[in-house]
């Protein structure tokens, strides 16, 4: 890697991962550029970060900061202390950073000031709702990046209202569905659906770990309902993240009531991309299961008030749903009597975006 200039790849959380994985196999493959690839450790339990390592095909990282939980500002800092000094040693030529997450932001912010280019990946995209993290994440990693690479025309048009300059934005496409699509077939030749009892197209399907929905006792106890009443017509599996687990508790008894409502550990990409693919349904608050779904034709009812993700609405299989029981009941039905959106697949979500960021590196670094 001596004479070749470098990326320091920067994840940290689970749905970075998915995106770094095709990233990193497309520059290994055209041998250009060399590559690093640090893991924060924001995410940590073996379910939430290793699994995603070893099915995708992600090397053991170069650096582990180790960050692990914290507020907001505390795992960010701990991110930023512990990732200037790598940049400070190592002087990567390009940092490359995934998604929103607080990984995200910290690395951009770290790289700016010690005056490494930024790329970042899954640019533009906006909720508008500055009570989200990620927003704020979003807003200020690509006010800071070099290169912005959107995955939709709307991540064009944000930032070009913003006042970036169109030359540092590159329309690249999804890179989580290149990794969907090559995954796909080995993920439903597993037998997680037989292991479950779970006929395909016979069961919905549930995640949630949004703050707004999980952290406010209340809220979860509204939508619990209404995944209880839908869990009345077919079977609901839902696979419950550490921090939506943590409040779970004060609900042990209206969760009893509901046996068709099934919660299990959170699972592997393979075994969860399986269960997405042949669902009925899908009810969720996370950004990138509103993506996956649309890309494989699924109906997906979004369990929050906005998307930043709006060409799964307008083109995709996704309805936003909010959190009223009613709806979000009424919304399934709707889909269960066959009234569920087909949509179709947005432009150059094809599985090649990650060829198209490892051109785009390439030209980047070749004029620097
Ligand atoms: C983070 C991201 C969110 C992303 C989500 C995917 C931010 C602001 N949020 O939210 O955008 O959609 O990851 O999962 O970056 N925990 C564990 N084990 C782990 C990781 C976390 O038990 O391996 C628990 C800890 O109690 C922790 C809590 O989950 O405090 C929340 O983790 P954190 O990384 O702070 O945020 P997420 O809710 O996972």
């Amino acid at each position: 890697m001596a004479d070749k200039k470098w990326i320091l790849h920067v994840c940290g959380a689970r749905p970075n991962f998915m995106k770094v994985a095709p990233i990193w196999a497309a520059i290994a493959a055209r041998d250009k550029l060399g590559q690093k690839l640090l893991h924060t450790g924001q995410h940590y339990d073996e379910k939430m970060s290793d699994v995603f390592f070893a099915e995708l095909g992600l090397p053991v990282p170069d650096i582990s900061l180790g960050v692990g939980s914290g507020t907001q500002a505390e795992q960010t800092g701990k991110v930023m202390v512990a990732l200037e000094k790598v940049v400070a040693e190592q002087r990567p030529d390009l940092i490359s950073v995934v998604g929103d997450v607080n990984s995200t932001l910290a690395a951009a912010l770290v790289a700016a000031k010690a005056c490494i280019p930024i790329a970042h990946v899954e640019a533009g995209l906006r909720s508008f709702d500055r009570a989200m993290p990620e927003e704020v994440n979003r807003v200020v990693v690509d006010r800071l990046s070099d290169l912005l690479l959107t995955p939709s025309a709307d991540g064009d048009e944000n930032l070009r209202r913003e006042g970036v300059d169109a030359s540092r934005i590159v329309r690249v496409g999804n890179v989580m569905i290149d990794t969907l699509r090559k995954n796909l077939p080995a993920a439903q030749a597993r037998p997680i659906l037989r292991e479950l009892g779970l006929n395909a197209g016979g069961y919905a399907l549930c995640t949630l770990h949004r703050p707004s929905n999980v952290d406010d006792a209340a809220v979860l106890g509204r939508i619990l309902d209404a995944l209880g009443a839908i869990s009345q017509k077919l079977p609901l599996l839902f696979p419950v993240h550490p921090r939506t687990r943590k409040m779970l508790g004060a609900f042990d008894a209206k969760l009893k009531a509901w046996p068709q409502l099934r919660l299990c550990e959170p699972l592997g990409y393979l075994d969860f991309l399986a269960l997405t693919s042949q669902a009925k349904l899908v009810l969720t608050d996370s950004g990138g299961l509103q993506e996956e779904t649309t890309a494989l034709g699924v109906p997906c009812l979004t369990v929050r008030e906005n998307t930043e993700r709006p060409a799964t609405v307008t083109e995709g299989t996704n309805t936003i749903v909010g959190t009223d029981p009613k709806r979000i009941v009424a919304e399934a039905e709707a889909v269960l009597a066959g009234r569920g959106k087909a949509g179709r697949v947005p432009e150059l979500w094809d599985g090649k975006t990650a060829e198209r960021i490892a051109e785009t590196y390439e030209q980047f670094l070749g004029r620097r």
